[in-house]
Protein backbone atom coordinates (compact mmCIF):
# COMPACT_ATOMS: atom_id res chain seq x y z
CA UNK A 1 0.00 0.00 0.00
CA UNK A 2 0.97 3.23 -0.71
CA UNK A 3 -0.62 6.32 0.62
CA UNK A 4 0.12 10.23 -0.14
CA UNK A 5 2.23 12.53 1.71
CA UNK A 6 1.20 16.59 1.27
CA UNK A 7 4.90 17.22 2.50
CA UNK A 8 6.39 15.03 -0.30
CA UNK A 9 4.34 16.14 -2.74
CA UNK A 10 5.26 19.98 -2.40
CA UNK A 11 9.15 19.24 -2.93
CA UNK A 12 10.61 20.04 -6.72
CA UNK A 13 12.06 17.42 -7.45
CA UNK A 14 15.68 18.52 -10.11
CA UNK A 15 16.09 14.95 -11.52
CA UNK A 16 15.56 14.17 -15.04
CA UNK A 17 11.84 12.99 -16.01
CA UNK A 18 12.33 9.27 -17.51
CA UNK A 19 9.68 9.13 -20.64
CA UNK A 20 8.43 5.89 -20.57
CA UNK A 21 6.16 3.74 -22.66
CA UNK A 22 3.12 2.39 -21.69
CA UNK A 23 2.99 -1.36 -21.36
CA UNK A 24 0.71 -4.31 -19.56
CA UNK A 25 1.34 -7.83 -19.70
CA UNK A 26 -2.15 -8.94 -18.32
CA UNK A 27 -3.76 -9.60 -21.14
CA UNK A 28 -8.03 -9.86 -21.49
CA UNK A 29 -8.24 -10.23 -17.73
CA UNK A 30 -11.63 -8.01 -18.11
CA UNK A 31 -13.10 -10.37 -20.62
CA UNK A 32 -16.77 -10.70 -20.25
CA UNK A 33 -16.76 -7.72 -17.26
CA UNK A 34 -18.38 -4.35 -17.57
CA UNK A 35 -16.87 -0.74 -16.56
CA UNK A 36 -18.63 2.41 -15.53
CA UNK A 37 -16.69 5.82 -15.07
CA UNK A 38 -17.81 9.04 -13.63
CA UNK A 39 -15.50 12.08 -14.61
CA UNK A 40 -15.65 15.35 -12.16
CA UNK A 41 -13.68 18.54 -13.09
CA UNK A 42 -11.64 19.56 -15.67
CA UNK A 43 -10.51 18.53 -19.26
CA UNK A 44 -7.78 17.27 -17.90
CA UNK A 45 -9.42 14.52 -16.00
CA UNK A 46 -11.79 13.93 -18.97
CA UNK A 47 -9.02 13.22 -21.18
CA UNK A 48 -7.67 11.31 -18.06
CA UNK A 49 -10.71 9.11 -18.25
CA UNK A 50 -10.46 8.53 -22.28
CA UNK A 51 -7.25 6.96 -20.89
CA UNK A 52 -8.99 4.59 -18.26
CA UNK A 53 -11.73 3.62 -20.27
CA UNK A 54 -8.75 2.84 -23.43
CA UNK A 55 -6.87 0.64 -20.70
CA UNK A 56 -10.17 -0.90 -19.26
CA UNK A 57 -11.08 -1.75 -22.71
CA UNK A 58 -7.39 -3.39 -23.85
CA UNK A 59 -7.97 -5.78 -20.86
CA UNK A 60 -11.97 -7.03 -22.22
CA UNK A 61 -13.71 -5.03 -20.39
CA UNK A 62 -16.69 -3.50 -22.10
CA UNK A 63 -18.52 -0.35 -21.25
CA UNK A 64 -22.13 -0.23 -19.98
CA UNK A 65 -24.34 3.09 -19.32
CA UNK A 66 -26.23 1.94 -16.05
CA UNK A 67 -23.35 1.67 -13.16
CA UNK A 68 -26.10 -1.13 -11.76
CA UNK A 69 -25.07 -3.24 -14.23
CA UNK A 70 -21.06 -2.79 -13.86
CA UNK A 71 -18.14 -5.23 -12.73
CA UNK A 72 -16.14 -2.29 -12.28
CA UNK A 73 -17.12 1.82 -11.40
CA UNK A 74 -14.40 4.06 -11.32
CA UNK A 75 -14.42 7.74 -10.49
CA UNK A 76 -12.16 9.94 -11.60
CA UNK A 77 -12.62 12.94 -9.15
CA UNK A 78 -11.45 16.45 -8.61
CA UNK A 79 -10.09 18.48 -5.79
CA UNK A 80 -10.35 22.20 -6.71
CA UNK A 81 -13.24 22.89 -4.30
CA UNK A 82 -14.34 21.70 -1.63
CA UNK A 83 -17.97 21.11 -3.18
CA UNK A 84 -15.87 18.50 -5.50
CA UNK A 85 -15.38 16.86 -3.21
CA UNK A 86 -18.57 16.64 -1.25
CA UNK A 87 -20.33 15.42 -4.70
CA UNK A 88 -17.95 12.44 -4.90
CA UNK A 89 -18.41 11.21 -0.90
CA UNK A 90 -22.59 11.59 -1.28
CA UNK A 91 -22.32 9.28 -4.69
CA UNK A 92 -20.05 6.94 -2.74
CA UNK A 93 -22.80 6.06 -0.56
CA UNK A 94 -24.84 5.33 -3.52
CA UNK A 95 -22.62 2.78 -4.46
CA UNK A 96 -22.23 1.33 -1.46
CA UNK A 97 -25.90 1.20 -1.54
CA UNK A 98 -25.78 -1.26 -5.33
CA UNK A 99 -22.70 -2.99 -3.19
CA UNK A 100 -24.79 -3.89 -0.04
CA UNK A 101 -28.10 -4.69 -2.37
CA UNK A 102 -28.24 -5.75 -5.90
CA UNK A 103 -24.33 -6.08 -6.92
CA UNK A 104 -22.18 -7.32 -3.70
CA UNK A 105 -19.51 -8.03 -6.38
CA UNK A 106 -19.35 -4.52 -7.33
CA UNK A 107 -15.46 -3.11 -7.27
CA UNK A 108 -15.29 0.65 -6.61
CA UNK A 109 -12.68 2.64 -7.18
CA UNK A 110 -11.14 6.37 -7.18
CA UNK A 111 -8.72 7.65 -9.24
CA UNK A 112 -7.70 11.32 -10.04
CA UNK A 113 -6.74 14.70 -8.44
CA UNK A 114 -8.67 13.00 -4.57
CA UNK A 115 -6.69 10.45 -4.94
CA UNK A 116 -3.41 12.14 -4.25
CA UNK A 117 -5.13 14.13 -1.02
CA UNK A 118 -3.68 12.94 2.28
CA UNK A 119 -6.77 13.37 4.19
CA UNK A 120 -9.36 11.45 1.95
CA UNK A 121 -6.47 8.80 1.54
CA UNK A 122 -6.59 8.34 5.33
CA UNK A 123 -10.71 8.63 5.39
CA UNK A 124 -11.13 6.10 2.99
CA UNK A 125 -8.88 3.73 5.24
CA UNK A 126 -10.62 4.43 8.33
CA UNK A 127 -14.39 5.01 6.93
CA UNK A 128 -14.59 3.56 3.41
CA UNK A 129 -13.71 0.25 3.53
CA UNK A 130 -16.11 -0.75 1.00
CA UNK A 131 -13.69 1.51 -1.93
CA UNK A 132 -11.48 -1.27 -3.39
CA UNK A 133 -9.02 0.61 -5.04
CA UNK A 134 -7.34 3.77 -5.19
CA UNK A 135 -4.96 4.99 -7.74
CA UNK A 136 -3.02 8.27 -8.14
CA UNK A 137 -2.35 10.58 -10.93
CA UNK A 138 1.14 9.97 -11.43
CA UNK A 139 0.36 6.26 -11.60
CA UNK A 140 -2.69 5.83 -13.70
CA UNK A 141 -0.80 3.91 -16.43
CA UNK A 142 -0.52 0.99 -13.64
CA UNK A 143 -4.52 0.79 -13.42
CA UNK A 144 -4.73 -2.40 -14.73
CA UNK A 145 -2.24 -3.88 -12.24
CA UNK A 146 -3.93 -2.54 -9.69
CA UNK A 147 -7.55 -3.61 -10.62
CA UNK A 148 -6.02 -7.37 -11.34
CA UNK A 149 -4.41 -7.23 -7.82
CA UNK A 150 -7.67 -6.50 -5.93
CA UNK A 151 -9.45 -9.34 -8.05
CA UNK A 152 -6.43 -11.31 -7.04
CA UNK A 153 -5.93 -10.79 -3.58
CA UNK A 154 -9.61 -9.22 -2.43
CA UNK A 155 -7.60 -6.78 -0.33
CA UNK A 156 -7.87 -3.15 -0.65
CA UNK A 157 -5.47 -1.45 -3.34
CA UNK A 158 -4.19 1.68 -2.23
CA UNK A 159 -1.50 2.98 -4.91
CA UNK A 160 -0.95 6.43 -4.64
CA UNK A 161 2.57 8.15 -5.06
CA UNK A 162 3.76 11.74 -3.98
CA UNK A 163 6.46 12.18 -6.44
CA UNK A 164 5.31 12.28 -10.04
CA UNK A 165 8.17 9.64 -11.59
CA UNK A 166 7.58 9.48 -15.58
CA UNK A 167 5.81 10.79 -18.27
CA UNK A 168 4.30 7.26 -19.97
CA UNK A 169 3.78 8.11 -23.51
CA UNK A 170 0.91 5.33 -25.63
CA UNK A 171 -1.57 4.58 -23.10
CA UNK A 172 -4.41 3.45 -24.59
CA UNK A 173 -7.31 5.84 -25.15
CA UNK A 174 -10.90 5.84 -26.11
CA UNK A 175 -11.73 9.08 -27.12
CA UNK A 176 -15.06 10.81 -26.81
CA UNK A 177 -15.22 12.43 -29.94
CA UNK A 178 -14.25 11.68 -33.38
CA UNK A 179 -13.69 15.24 -34.56
CA UNK A 180 -12.12 17.00 -31.64
CA UNK A 181 -9.44 15.47 -29.95
CA UNK A 182 -7.53 17.04 -26.20
CA UNK A 183 -3.95 16.37 -26.22
CA UNK A 184 -1.90 16.51 -23.11
CA UNK A 185 1.77 18.45 -23.64
CA UNK A 186 2.47 19.77 -19.87
CA UNK A 187 1.79 17.80 -16.92
CA UNK A 188 1.40 18.91 -13.22
CA UNK A 189 2.42 22.76 -12.27
CA UNK A 190 4.87 24.77 -10.39
CA UNK A 191 3.10 28.05 -9.41
CA UNK A 192 2.02 27.14 -6.60
CA UNK A 193 -0.90 29.97 -6.21
CA UNK A 194 -1.44 30.10 -2.59
CA UNK A 195 -5.06 29.14 -3.18
CA UNK A 196 -4.39 25.77 -5.45
CA UNK A 197 -4.41 22.26 -4.64
CA UNK A 198 -3.28 21.51 -7.94
CA UNK A 199 0.40 21.49 -8.03
CA UNK A 200 0.27 19.03 -4.84
CA UNK A 201 -2.06 16.59 -6.61
CA UNK A 202 -0.84 16.76 -9.66
CA UNK A 203 3.30 17.24 -8.83
CA UNK A 204 6.18 18.84 -11.01
CA UNK A 205 5.91 20.39 -14.42
CA UNK A 206 6.55 17.93 -16.82
CA UNK A 207 6.73 18.74 -20.67
CA UNK A 208 5.81 16.32 -22.97
CA UNK A 209 8.63 15.75 -25.95
CA UNK A 210 7.70 18.10 -28.57
CA UNK A 211 7.76 14.82 -31.27
CA UNK A 212 5.44 12.98 -29.34
CA UNK A 213 3.03 15.76 -29.22
CA UNK A 214 3.37 16.90 -33.55
CA UNK A 215 3.27 13.05 -34.08
CA UNK A 216 -0.36 12.44 -32.47
CA UNK A 217 -1.35 15.01 -34.05
CA UNK A 218 -0.20 13.96 -36.98
CA UNK A 219 -1.96 10.74 -36.64
CA UNK A 220 -5.51 12.22 -35.15
CA UNK A 221 -5.29 13.98 -38.00
CA UNK A 222 -5.11 11.41 -40.55
CA UNK A 223 -7.79 9.50 -38.84
CA UNK A 224 -10.13 12.44 -39.62
CA UNK A 225 -10.05 15.01 -36.54
CA UNK A 226 -10.82 18.25 -37.22
CA UNK A 227 -9.36 19.69 -33.94
CA UNK A 228 -7.43 19.46 -31.46
CA UNK A 229 -7.16 21.09 -27.84
CA UNK A 230 -3.70 21.03 -26.48
CA UNK A 231 -3.77 20.46 -22.75
CA UNK A 232 -2.35 21.38 -19.73
CA UNK A 233 -2.60 23.30 -16.44
CA UNK A 234 -0.39 26.04 -17.42
CA UNK A 235 0.22 25.32 -21.31
CA UNK A 236 2.08 28.41 -21.72
CA UNK A 237 5.04 26.79 -18.99
CA UNK A 238 5.14 24.00 -22.31
CA UNK A 239 8.85 23.64 -22.65
CA UNK A 240 10.84 25.50 -19.95
CA UNK A 241 11.58 21.85 -17.89
CA UNK A 242 12.98 20.47 -21.12
CA UNK A 243 14.05 22.73 -23.98
CA UNK A 244 16.58 25.76 -23.77
CA UNK A 245 14.76 27.22 -26.96
CA UNK A 246 11.60 26.05 -27.68
CA UNK A 247 8.04 27.57 -26.02
CA UNK A 248 4.37 27.13 -26.79
CA UNK A 249 5.21 29.68 -29.57
CA UNK A 250 7.37 27.07 -31.29
CA UNK A 251 5.11 24.00 -30.35
CA UNK A 252 2.11 25.92 -31.63
CA UNK A 253 4.14 26.69 -35.10
CA UNK A 254 4.45 23.01 -35.19
CA UNK A 255 1.64 21.89 -34.87
CA UNK A 256 0.13 24.53 -37.14
CA UNK A 257 2.24 23.53 -39.87
CA UNK A 258 0.45 19.54 -39.29
CA UNK A 259 -2.15 21.36 -41.24
CA UNK A 260 -5.08 20.20 -38.45
CA UNK A 261 -8.42 22.30 -39.20
CA UNK A 262 -8.54 23.77 -35.97
CA UNK A 263 -5.81 24.03 -32.93
CA UNK A 264 -7.32 25.18 -29.45
CA UNK A 265 -5.20 25.48 -26.36
CA UNK A 266 -6.08 25.46 -22.14
CA UNK A 267 -5.32 26.78 -19.47
CA UNK A 268 -2.94 30.07 -20.36
CA UNK A 269 -1.48 31.36 -17.28
CA UNK A 270 -1.29 35.46 -17.84
CA UNK A 271 2.40 35.47 -16.61
CA UNK A 272 3.82 32.71 -18.93
CA UNK A 273 1.93 34.26 -21.75
CA UNK A 274 4.92 36.07 -24.53
CA UNK A 275 4.56 38.56 -27.02
CA UNK A 276 5.96 35.44 -29.26
CA UNK A 277 2.88 33.70 -28.40
CA UNK A 278 0.08 36.00 -29.00
CA UNK A 279 1.59 36.56 -32.39
CA UNK A 280 1.92 32.99 -33.46
CA UNK A 281 -1.79 32.96 -32.51
CA UNK A 282 -2.54 36.11 -34.50
CA UNK A 283 -0.54 34.75 -37.54
CA UNK A 284 -2.08 31.22 -37.87
CA UNK A 285 -5.42 30.62 -39.38
CA UNK A 286 -5.85 27.48 -37.73
CA UNK A 287 -5.08 28.67 -34.49
CA UNK A 288 -8.04 29.52 -33.25
CA UNK A 289 -8.66 33.27 -31.84
CA UNK A 290 -10.05 31.80 -28.51
CA UNK A 291 -7.66 32.52 -24.73
CA UNK A 292 -9.52 31.59 -21.82
CA UNK A 293 -7.14 33.47 -19.63
CA UNK A 294 -7.72 33.05 -16.09
CA UNK A 295 -7.33 36.68 -13.84
CA UNK A 296 -8.43 35.26 -10.63
CA UNK A 297 -8.75 38.67 -8.74
CA UNK A 298 -7.90 42.61 -10.31
CA UNK A 299 -6.48 43.67 -7.23
CA UNK A 300 -2.83 44.12 -6.91
CA UNK A 301 -3.10 43.77 -3.34
CA UNK A 302 -5.00 39.95 -3.20
CA UNK A 303 -3.16 38.93 -6.66
CA UNK A 304 -0.65 38.86 -4.46
CA UNK A 305 -1.40 37.23 -2.01
CA UNK A 306 -2.70 34.64 -4.24
CA UNK A 307 1.22 34.49 -5.49
CA UNK A 308 -0.09 34.76 -9.36
CA UNK A 309 3.02 37.10 -10.23
CA UNK A 310 1.33 39.71 -12.23
CA UNK A 311 -0.57 43.24 -11.55
CA UNK A 312 -3.72 44.53 -12.38
CA UNK A 313 -1.93 46.73 -15.08
CA UNK A 314 0.60 43.40 -16.79
CA UNK A 315 -2.99 41.50 -17.34
CA UNK A 316 -4.65 44.21 -19.17
CA UNK A 317 -1.84 44.99 -21.34
CA UNK A 318 -1.34 41.57 -22.08
CA UNK A 319 -5.61 41.09 -22.73
CA UNK A 320 -5.11 44.85 -25.03
CA UNK A 321 -1.96 42.64 -26.90
CA UNK A 322 -4.39 39.73 -27.96
CA UNK A 323 -7.81 41.92 -28.74
CA UNK A 324 -5.74 44.08 -30.92
CA UNK A 325 -3.18 41.46 -32.29
CA UNK A 326 -5.74 38.59 -32.58
CA UNK A 327 -8.62 39.26 -34.86
CA UNK A 328 -11.94 38.81 -34.01
CA UNK A 329 -10.90 37.16 -30.80
CA UNK A 330 -12.86 36.01 -27.68
CA UNK A 331 -10.99 36.01 -24.00
CA UNK A 332 -12.79 34.08 -21.38
CA UNK A 333 -11.61 34.19 -17.25
CA UNK A 334 -11.78 32.50 -13.89
CA UNK A 335 -11.99 34.98 -10.88
CA UNK A 336 -12.33 33.95 -7.50
CA UNK A 337 -14.52 35.87 -5.12
CA UNK A 338 -13.79 36.19 -0.68
CA UNK A 339 -10.27 35.33 -1.08
CA UNK A 340 -9.22 35.77 2.68
CA UNK A 341 -8.31 39.70 2.91
CA UNK A 342 -10.62 40.71 -0.15
CA UNK A 343 -12.09 43.84 0.94
CA UNK A 344 -15.21 45.76 -0.69
CA UNK A 345 -12.24 47.93 -2.51
CA UNK A 346 -10.40 44.84 -3.69
CA UNK A 347 -13.49 43.20 -4.83
CA UNK A 348 -14.45 46.38 -6.88
CA UNK A 349 -10.92 46.43 -8.50
CA UNK A 350 -11.93 42.80 -9.92
CA UNK A 351 -15.40 44.70 -11.05
CA UNK A 352 -13.10 47.24 -12.53
CA UNK A 353 -11.34 44.75 -14.75
CA UNK A 354 -14.76 43.05 -16.04
CA UNK A 355 -15.95 46.40 -16.92
CA UNK A 356 -12.93 46.83 -19.03
CA UNK A 357 -11.97 43.69 -20.20
CA UNK A 358 -15.97 42.90 -20.90
CA UNK A 359 -14.64 39.16 -21.62
CA UNK A 360 -16.95 36.65 -23.87
CA UNK A 361 -17.63 34.34 -20.57
CA UNK A 362 -16.36 34.04 -16.75
CA UNK A 363 -16.34 30.76 -14.24
CA UNK A 364 -16.68 32.61 -11.21
CA UNK A 365 -15.86 30.59 -8.16
CA UNK A 366 -16.03 31.20 -3.79
CA UNK A 367 -13.27 31.19 -1.89
CA UNK A 368 -12.93 27.38 -0.57
CA UNK A 369 -9.81 26.75 1.39
CA UNK A 370 -7.89 23.38 0.19
CA UNK A 371 -6.21 21.25 3.04
CA UNK A 372 -2.40 22.20 3.15
CA UNK A 373 -2.04 24.90 1.04
CA UNK A 374 -0.95 28.93 1.92
CA UNK A 375 -4.44 30.12 1.74
CA UNK A 376 -5.66 27.34 3.84
CA UNK A 377 -3.91 28.83 6.91
CA UNK A 378 -4.71 32.63 6.13
CA UNK A 379 -7.23 34.05 7.96
CA UNK A 380 -10.84 33.89 6.29
CA UNK A 381 -12.15 37.32 6.93
CA UNK A 382 -14.92 37.02 4.12
CA UNK A 383 -18.54 35.97 6.11
CA UNK A 384 -19.79 33.30 3.62
CA UNK A 385 -23.17 35.67 2.71
CA UNK A 386 -20.38 38.19 1.66
CA UNK A 387 -19.33 35.58 -0.83
CA UNK A 388 -22.01 34.93 -2.10
CA UNK A 389 -23.12 38.39 -2.36
CA UNK A 390 -19.99 39.36 -4.13
CA UNK A 391 -20.37 36.39 -6.68
CA UNK A 392 -24.23 37.38 -7.39
CA UNK A 393 -22.69 41.21 -7.97
CA UNK A 394 -19.94 39.78 -10.32
CA UNK A 395 -22.38 36.97 -12.31
CA UNK A 396 -24.44 39.71 -13.24
CA UNK A 397 -21.72 41.86 -14.85
CA UNK A 398 -20.07 39.38 -16.23
CA UNK A 399 -23.53 37.66 -17.76
CA UNK A 400 -24.48 41.41 -19.46
CA UNK A 401 -21.07 41.15 -20.98
CA UNK A 402 -21.62 37.70 -22.47
CA UNK A 403 -24.85 38.17 -23.43
CA UNK A 404 -23.21 41.46 -25.32
CA UNK A 405 -20.68 39.76 -26.85
CA UNK A 406 -23.19 36.91 -27.84
CA UNK A 407 -25.69 39.79 -29.70
CA UNK A 408 -22.92 40.92 -31.89
CA UNK A 409 -22.98 37.70 -33.42
CA UNK A 410 -26.56 38.06 -34.64
CA UNK A 411 -27.21 37.79 -38.34
CA UNK A 412 -23.42 36.98 -38.79
CA UNK A 413 -22.23 34.09 -40.65
CA UNK A 414 -20.07 31.74 -38.47
CA UNK A 415 -17.55 28.87 -39.22
CA UNK A 416 -18.93 25.89 -37.20
CA UNK A 417 -17.60 22.49 -36.27
CA UNK A 418 -20.89 20.48 -35.77
CA UNK A 419 -19.69 17.74 -33.16
CA UNK A 420 -23.24 16.00 -32.25
CA UNK A 421 -26.89 16.59 -31.99
CA UNK A 422 -27.97 18.98 -30.13
CA UNK A 423 -29.10 18.30 -26.32
CA UNK A 424 -31.40 21.14 -26.30
CA UNK A 425 -33.28 19.73 -29.46
CA UNK A 426 -32.53 16.68 -31.31
CA UNK A 427 -34.00 17.75 -34.59
CA UNK A 428 -31.06 19.87 -34.60
CA UNK A 429 -27.10 19.41 -34.32
CA UNK A 430 -25.08 21.24 -32.31
CA UNK A 431 -21.16 22.63 -32.68
CA UNK A 432 -18.56 24.97 -31.96
CA UNK A 433 -17.54 28.63 -33.34
CA UNK A 434 -13.97 29.23 -33.82
CA UNK A 435 -14.77 31.75 -30.48
CA UNK A 436 -15.94 28.26 -29.08
CA UNK A 437 -19.35 29.23 -28.50
CA UNK A 438 -22.03 26.86 -28.78
CA UNK A 439 -24.50 27.07 -31.51
CA UNK A 440 -27.62 24.68 -31.92
CA UNK A 441 -27.57 24.48 -35.71
CA UNK A 442 -30.56 24.18 -38.07
CA UNK A 443 -29.16 21.39 -40.09
CA UNK A 444 -29.09 17.76 -40.68
CA UNK A 445 -27.29 14.89 -38.83
CA UNK A 446 -24.91 14.64 -41.92
CA UNK A 447 -22.93 17.84 -40.89
CA UNK A 448 -21.81 16.27 -37.67
CA UNK A 449 -17.91 16.01 -38.03
CA UNK A 450 -17.96 18.53 -40.85
CA UNK A 451 -17.00 22.56 -40.64
CA UNK A 452 -19.73 24.49 -41.96
CA UNK A 453 -20.79 28.31 -42.31
CA UNK A 454 -23.99 28.86 -40.17
CA UNK A 455 -26.22 32.31 -39.75
CA UNK A 456 -26.86 33.37 -36.30
CA UNK A 457 -30.24 33.51 -35.28
CA UNK A 458 -30.78 34.08 -31.90
CA UNK A 459 -28.54 34.32 -28.98
CA UNK A 460 -29.04 33.53 -25.59
CA UNK A 461 -26.51 34.59 -22.51
CA UNK A 462 -24.67 30.88 -22.48
CA UNK A 463 -25.35 29.67 -26.43
CA UNK A 464 -26.73 30.73 -30.21
CA UNK A 465 -29.06 29.44 -31.78
CA UNK A 466 -28.02 29.38 -35.98
CA UNK A 467 -28.82 27.64 -39.36
CA UNK A 468 -26.38 25.61 -41.75
CA UNK A 469 -26.01 27.60 -44.91
CA UNK A 470 -24.74 25.32 -48.09
N1 LIG B 1 -11.23 28.12 -4.18
C1 LIG B 1 -12.00 28.66 -5.18
N2 LIG B 1 -11.69 28.56 -6.48
C2 LIG B 1 -10.55 27.92 -6.80
N3 LIG B 1 -9.97 27.67 -8.00
C3 LIG B 1 -8.84 26.98 -7.79
N4 LIG B 1 -8.66 26.76 -6.48
C4 LIG B 1 -9.71 27.35 -5.83
C5 LIG B 1 -10.08 27.47 -4.47
N5 LIG B 1 -9.34 26.97 -3.50
C6 LIG B 1 -10.52 28.14 -9.28
C7 LIG B 1 -9.53 29.06 -10.00
C8 LIG B 1 -9.03 28.19 -11.13
C9 LIG B 1 -10.26 27.35 -11.42
C10 LIG B 1 -10.01 26.11 -12.20
O1 LIG B 1 -10.75 27.04 -10.14
O2 LIG B 1 -10.25 30.17 -10.50
O3 LIG B 1 -8.62 28.93 -12.26
FE1 LIG C 1 -3.39 26.10 -9.73
FE2 LIG C 1 -2.10 28.41 -10.22
FE3 LIG C 1 -1.12 26.08 -11.21
FE4 LIG C 1 -3.40 27.12 -12.21
S1 LIG C 1 -1.34 28.09 -12.30
S2 LIG C 1 -3.03 24.97 -11.63
S3 LIG C 1 -4.34 28.05 -10.39
S4 LIG C 1 -1.28 26.65 -9.04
Amino acid sequence: MKIPNMIDAKKRHQETINYVEYESSLGKFGKGKKYYVRTYGCQMNEHDSEKIKGMLESAGFVSCDEMEDADVVILNTCAIRENAHDKVFGFLGVLKHIKDTTNPNLLVGICGCMAQEEVVVKEILNKYKYVDFVCGTHNLHNLLTIINNKIETNKQQIEVLSYEGDVTENVPVLRESKYSAWVDIIYGCDKFCTYCIVPYTRGTQRSRKKESIIEEVKELKKNGYKEVTLLGQNVNAYGKDLYDDYNLANLLSDVSDTGIERIRFVTSHPWDFTDEMVDIIASRDNIMPYIHLPLQSGSNRILKLMNRRYTKEDYLKLYDSIRSKVKNSSVTTDIIVGFPGETEEDFEDTLDVVKKCKFDGAFTFAFSPRENTPAALMKETVSEEVKMDRLHRLNEIVNKYSNEANKKLLNKTVKCLVTGVSEKDDSKVCGYTENMKLVNIEGDKSLIGEIVDVKITDTKSFSLDGKYIK
